[in-house]
Order: C-alpha cells, then sequence, then structure tokens
C-alpha cells in the first residue's frame, strides 16, 4: 500500500531544514549508473532516486539495454498502443537497473527540420505529439516508473539552447507547443522537465506562469519539475516559479568525473560556445542558495515543503518509501527484442516506389552499397544514447534474409554520429576497417550497382543533442554516392536513415526511397522484414518532406534567431500547416501523413457518427494482406478575421486488412481539431460545418462528410 498524501505531508514535517534541501537537489551517484541522483534520509528510512536518460531506451553507462528505434519513428507507426508497450519495457528495464524514474519522452515539436533533437521528439503535429505522450507516460508509469516528459517547452532547437528566448504566441503555445505535456499530465506523469531556453524572455526554469499557473495550478499537476540539467538559472527565482528539483546539483566537473568522462568535450557545449556564461552551467544553484533563501524569507519555508512533497509524493506513488518497489524488473528480454523490431519495420516508411521495385525477391541479387551498412544505426548523439546487448546492421539483416548474392561497397568514408560519452570510440569507429577490407571509392560502389539486380544504397545523417543541422542535405557525399549508382543499376532503392526531413535531391532518378530513421538495435532485421515484403511498409510521415528553402522557419529572426531571440512568427503555421496556407512558397516533397504501402487500399461509404467520430468502409483492394493508416482532418468554416490552418489532423486508425477484405473503421475526432485559441477568449469553437476529409495523408483525400458544432 502506497503511502497516502497524509503519510507523506506527516514524513515532510519531521524533517530537518537541512534535510528538505538535500531533497530538492542533485548528488553524485555513488554506484555511478544514474544520470540523476537525490540522496536518500538515512535517519528516516528515506531511499535514493535514481533517474536515467530516455528517450530510446536507458541509458546506464557501462551496461547495455533495449535500443529502440528513435522517437519519430515510433511515431511513423500512428500507433500509440506500441508506444505504451514500448513505455512498458523502457520501465522494465529501469527497474532491473534500479532506476525509480525515466527522463523522458521527449515532447517537443518538430518546428525546425534542422533541430538536432528531432529523432528524441515524435511529430510536427500536437494531437500525434499528445497521443504518443499519453501513451508512453502510461506504460512507463504501469509499470512503477516515473516518467518524465521534457522539456517544457518551446525547446525547439539546439542552437544557443542555454540561452535563446523562444519570442511565441499564446496560441501557438496553447495550440503547437504545450498539448503535448497536457497530454502527459492527464496520463498522470509523475515530473516534467524544464527546457534549457527562455520563453518570452523568462528562463523556463523561472517561468512562474508556465510552471505554476499553466502545468501545476490550470492542468492539476502534482508531480515535481525538475530542471534540465545544469538548466536551473537562479535559486529564489526558480524555487519560486515552481521548480521542485535541482539537476544535476553537482559542477560539470563532478558529473564527469561520475561518469567517468575524461575527455574534456563538455557535454553541454557543443553548439552552444559562445552562449554559456563562464562558469555559469557549474555552480548548482539549490546546493549553494537555497537554504539560506528560506532562512531569510526569499523562499517561503511552505514552498520548500511542497518541493518536498512533490518529490516524496511520486517515491509514496511508485512504492519506493514503503519497500513495495522493485518486481517485474527485465533487461534485453526476447519481448523487448521483438517489440524493438516491430517498432522499427511498422515505423519505416515507404516514400516511392515506382514500378513495384519494392518487395524485392528473394533470390534478387543485391548489391549493397553505403558507408553505413555494417553498423545498426542507433540513434543521435546525446544524452538519449543507449549501449545494446545486440544489434543487426543492414548488411546482416539483408545476408540473413535473401536466397541470392550480396555484394557490399562503402561509396564514401564513415559518417560519423558525434557521442556525448565516447569520443575515442567514435575516433576508432571513423578509422575501423570495412568488412572485407573495402575501401571508399564511388565508381566501385556503381560498378558494383551495375552487376546486380537491384542496388540498394543506405545513407544517413548525423545529428546530435547541442547542435543544429546546417543543411538538410546529407553529410560526406552521398547525395552523389546515389546519384552515381542510380546511373549505373537498372534498379536503385535508397534506403534514408535520418533523425528528420532531409533533401533527396536525387529522388527523380531512383526507384524507391524509404525512410527508415534512426531503427535501434533491430535496424538489418526491420530492413529486411521490410524490404522483401514479410512486414508491410506501415510507417506514416509524422513531419513533412520539403525543400530546405521552404519552411516557415527558412528566416534567422525566426531560426536560429537573432540576438538570442528566435522568432515564433509563423504562428500556428507549422508542418504541414504552414505548407498548406494559401501563399506557401513551397510544396511539400512527401507531405505529412504520407508513406506507401505494397497493398492498395480503397475507402467507400464515409459517415459522420455523432460529432466527434467518423466511420469510413475501407477494402484492401490488392492480394496481399496490408497495414492502412487512415487518417481524419477538420476544415473548419470560415470566421471573418479569424486565420486557421486549412486542415489539422483529428484522429487516425492503423487496420490490418488480409487481402480482399473490407472493415468498417470508426476514427475519433479529437477536439483539438475543431477548438481554437483567441487570445482575449480563451479556446473557443466556432459554431458552423465543418469538413471531414478521410484520407491516406494530409494531401490525399479519398473521402469526405461533415459534422456541425
Ligand atoms: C538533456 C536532457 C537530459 C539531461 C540528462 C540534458 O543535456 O537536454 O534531455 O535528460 O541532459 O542527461
Amino acid at each position: 500500500m502506497a503511502l497516502s498524501d497524509t503519510d507523506v505531508a506527516d514524513v515532510v514535517d519531521s524533517l530537518s531544514l537541512d534535510e528538505k534541501c538535500s531533497l530538492v537537489y542533485g548528488a553524485v551517484d555513488p554506484e555511478g549508473t544514474a544520470t540523476g541522483y537525490v540522496p536518500g534520509v538515512p535517519r528516516l528510512d528515506i531511499p535514493e532516486l535514481r533517474l536515467a536518460d530516455g528517450p530510446l531506451g536507458i541509458r546506464i553507462p557501462g551496461r547495455s539495454s533495449t535500443a529502440f528505434p528513435a522517437s519519430i519513428a515510433v511515431a511513423s507507426t500512428f500507433d500509440p498502443e506500441l508506444a505504451r508497450r514500448q513505455g512498458v519495457a523502457m520501465a522494465r528495464e529501469a527497474k532491473a537497473s534500479g532506476q525509480y524514474a525515466v527522463l523522458g519522452p521527449g515532447l517537443n515539436l518538430v518546428r525546425v527540420p534542422n533541430c538536432g533533437r528531432n529523432f528524441e521528439y515524435y511529430s510536427e503535429d500536437p494531437v500525434v505529439t499528445a497521443d504518443f505522450a499519453a501513451a508512453v507516460v502510461e506504460g512507463l508509469q504501469s509499470e512503477d516508473v516515473i516518467a518524465t516528459p521534457k522539456h517544457y517547452v518551446a525547446n525547439n532547437q539546439e542552437t544557443k539552447r542555454l540561452v535563446v528566448s523562444a519570442e511565441v504566441g499564446e496560441r501557438a503555445l496553447r495550440e503547437l507547443y504545450l498539448p503535448g505535456f497536457e497530454a502527459a499530465v492527464e496520463a498522470g506523469a509523475g515530473s516534467v522537465m524544464t527546457a534549457y531556453n527562455r520563453v518570452n524572455g523568462t528562463h523556463m526554469s523561472d517561468h512562474r506562469r508556465l510552471v505554476t499557473e499553466v502545468l501545476k495550478d490550470e492542468w492539476g499537476f502534482d508531480g515535481y519539475v525538475v530542471s534540465d540539467w545544469f538548466g536551473t538559472a537562479s535559486a529564489v527565482g526558480a524555487a519560486t516559479a515552481g521548480l521542485d528539483l535541482e539537476m544535476p546539483g553537482i559542477s560539470l566537473e563532478a558529473l564527469h568525473e561520475a561518469f567517468g568522462i575524461d575527455s574534456d568535450a563538455e557535454m553541454l557545449a557543443e553548439g552552444d560556445d559562445e552562449s554559456i556564461p563562464a562558469g555559469e552551467t557549474t555552480t548548482p544553484k539549490f546546493a549553494t542558495e537555497l537554504k539560506s533563501a528560506v532562512e531569510s524569507g526569499a523562499v517561503p519555508a511552505d514552498r520548500l515543503d511542497d518541493m518536498v512533497a512533490r518529490i516524496l509524493g511520486q517515491m509514496a506513488r511508485i512504492g519506493l518509501l514503503d519497500g513495495e518497489w522493485g518486481d517485474g524488473g527485465a533487461l534485453d528480454t526476447p519481448e523487448h527484442r521483438d517489440l524493438a523490431e516491430t517498432l522499427a519495420a511498422r515505423g519505416t516508411v515507404l516514400l516511392k516506389n515506382d514500378d513495384g521495385a519494392l518487395p524485392l525477391s528473394d533470390d534478387d541479387d543485391v548489391a549493397l552499397v553505403g558507408p553505413g551498412v555494417a553498423e545498426a544505426m542507433l540513434g543521435g548523439g546525446g544524452s538519449s544514447e543507449v549501449t545494446p546487448a545486440r544489434e543487426v546492421s543492414a548488411l546482416e539483416g539483408i545476408r540473413a534474409r535473401t536466397d541470392g548474392s550480396v555484394a557490399f561497397e562503402p561509396g564514401v568514408e564513415r559518417v560519423v554520429t558525434p557521442s556525448f560519452f565516447d569520443d575515442a570510440d567514435a575516433d576508432a569507429d571513423a578509422a575501423a576497417d570495412f568488412p572485407g577490407g573495402k575501401t571508399p571509392d564511388v565508381d566501385a560502389a556503381a560498378d558494383c550497382a551495375r552487376e546486380a539486380d537491384v542496388a540498394l544504397v543506405v545513407v544517413r545523417d548525423a545529428t546530435t543533442e547541442g547542435a543544429d543541422r546546417e543543411t538538410l542535405r546529407l553529410p560526406g557525399g552521398q547525395d552523389e554516392l546515389v546519384a552515381a549508382v542510380a546511373d549505373a543499376a537498372d534498379r536503385t532503392v535508397v534506403v534514408v536513415q535520418s533523425g528528420g526531413p532531409v533533401a533527396l535531391p536525387w529522388r527523380d532518378s531512383v526507384d524507391a526511397i524509404v525512410e527508415s530513421w534512426y531503427p535501434g538495435q533491430a535496424d538489418g532485421d526491420a530492413l529486411a522484414s521490410v524490404l522483401y515484403g514479410d512486414a508491410d511498409p506501415a510507417g506514416r510521415l509524422p513531419v513533412t518532406f520539403a525543400p530546405e528553402g521552404s519552411y516557415p522557419t527558412n528566416a534567422e529572426e525566426r531560426f536560429p534567431g537573432v540576438d538570442d531571440e528566435a522568432r515564433y512568427d509563423e504562428g500556428v503555421f507549422v508542418g504541414y500547416r504552414h505548407f498548406d496556407a494559401a501563399g506557401s512558397d513551397g510544396e511539400p516533397t512527401y507531405p505529412f501523413g504520407h508513406g506507401l504501402s505494397y497493398a492498395t487500399f480503397e475507402y467507400g461509404e464515409t459517415e459522420a457518427r455523432g460529432d466527434d467520430a467518423v466511420a469510413v468502409e475501407v477494402t484492401n483492394a490488392s492480394d496481399r494482406d496490408g497495414r492502412e493508416v487512415m487518417q481524419a482532418y477538420v476544415r473548419p468554416p470560415t470566421v471573418a478575421g479569424v486565420e486557421r490552418p486549412t486542415r489539422e489532423l483529428a484522429g487516425y486508425a492503423a487496420v490490418e486488412l488480409a487481402a480482399d477484405e473490407t472493415e468498417t473503421v470508426e476514427l475519433s475526432l479529437s477536439e483539438h481539431a475543431f477548438r481554437r485559441y483567441d487570445d482575449s477568449e480563451g479556446w473557443t469553437v466556432d459554431a458552423g460545418e465543418y469538413v471531414v476529409e478521410v484520407g491516406r495523408s494530409s494531401r490525399d483525400v479519398r473521402a469526405e462528410t461533415t459534422v456541425s458544432r
């Protein structure tokens, strides 16, 4: 039986001021396993609290755990139930390593296609983000682990992330950037991590309106708010704004020592060099200033009590205070491995497939080209890095699946993802030999492609926390490699492993394009299952692919900002909302929601069910089983003086249909797509007729109906 709130209040009452203070900032983990650690209070049998990084798996220094696909790949499944299962699996892995909280999910919106952390986030759409947020939080917390949605809020770029101010209007905050966090809170999230950046001039650690008034008072969040690492701007400001726990609460040097990082590459410095004031990230604020601030009354004593009660309340909820915590931990189980593979395969998006270039035939002779085909693409660099116990490269996966021959050529030099933790290993990787002693040679790759039935080119980007991509182009001459192979081969299939949208300049000269994001440890197996048609490519784009210059953030004042201010002047016109808007100067290359299947789906009768659902008949009109992601978008009525997106995603459903099978599927429509936020009236639903478009993507509408409000 978990302790009640009254029991927790009694515990708080029995703590001394020093003991209370010791519970609201971090310390060095004596075991060296936790990313964040709070020592317990032995006098009162209060145990320690350990927090481990996510969101792609559990990162424990020196240990392995399941490396799940990147969050953007998980969202591409359009199947939140899979995210819930991932949450359960990650919680079990956290437990097996003695960790009580997971620092994830990442819920920032994909506003800027160049953002180095897009792979840790779900989507450019708030409904998708909210659904996946709720699902993964439910999964994590069902196993008595505290979820930590992050980074609250408007942390949409890495450039100058410690100082930049997102100058963002209330409407865009409410309609786009906050819903993921609100959904996570509704799902019961026990903690929320504040972002590094400022919002409208105030650091998020010190943002009383967003932290206390919105998150705690308006949404009823009763867990604890934790800072991002070294992201506490002030002691008094943060404590009175509502921050409950400062992390890591130790100096950068102590943290490096605890993690055995002997390089002098500062964890936070990449991309931020100019923006971190010297010494600023090394001084824990609550550790040094909070006690005297409480003694002087600058921070009210009951605020400190509330901070402690919120932390102990979560420890009580998961059974830590009464010794009930701990059953059900498991690492690297067959179930977790299967889930990692299912997620990777389902999240794979078939962008283009001319003349049935895919699926491959079992006996096709394959030329496998690319600098990364011998290494699984685990993720981007930064705090989300996970070391798996096993991993399957594209080369291994294809070799295991095919009955034909597989010839390999790297084509160009390795593209190495920067790592926060193993600089030495990364250098070694870069220098390591390719299998078979191959050397990078574009001509050899083209010759190899010429000989085969099909050329499979696997290309990748290299993104990391702490830095944004300078360009959406693939690095390291890979675009030239694809072009050369496409020129030589009869049939060219390109597999893109990227953390977000990338430019595909060669797309008209290749036969098929597969986006597999960062697929994690099951890379090669998942890829082979999709390429050979064992699994239908069921992924759909949760972000728009468009020409580099056509995104709404393509102006310096919007991204990366001028004078440390990034102006969110595009308002709610982010992602497909921008590309759909009249006057937008670019067409998407592949629109939001896009993704082909090997099967063919026909949409039939479509009718509204009440005012918050539509029923749609869908038929698999092909001779193979398939998985369709049906999407419903709402088009609002015109209201004088109000600018609204042309359409907004309201609901979706992923359905498995056998060949020739017909099913009537009900899609529920989120109220979020009907309402708009009015700066003076708050949430407003305009009366009138709303068109509900049902289709295969935001630009491939197959049926329509209407509902009224
Ligand atoms: C990241 C967080 C992460 C924390 C702890 C920060 O650099 O922004 O996402 O959880 O470090 O590793």
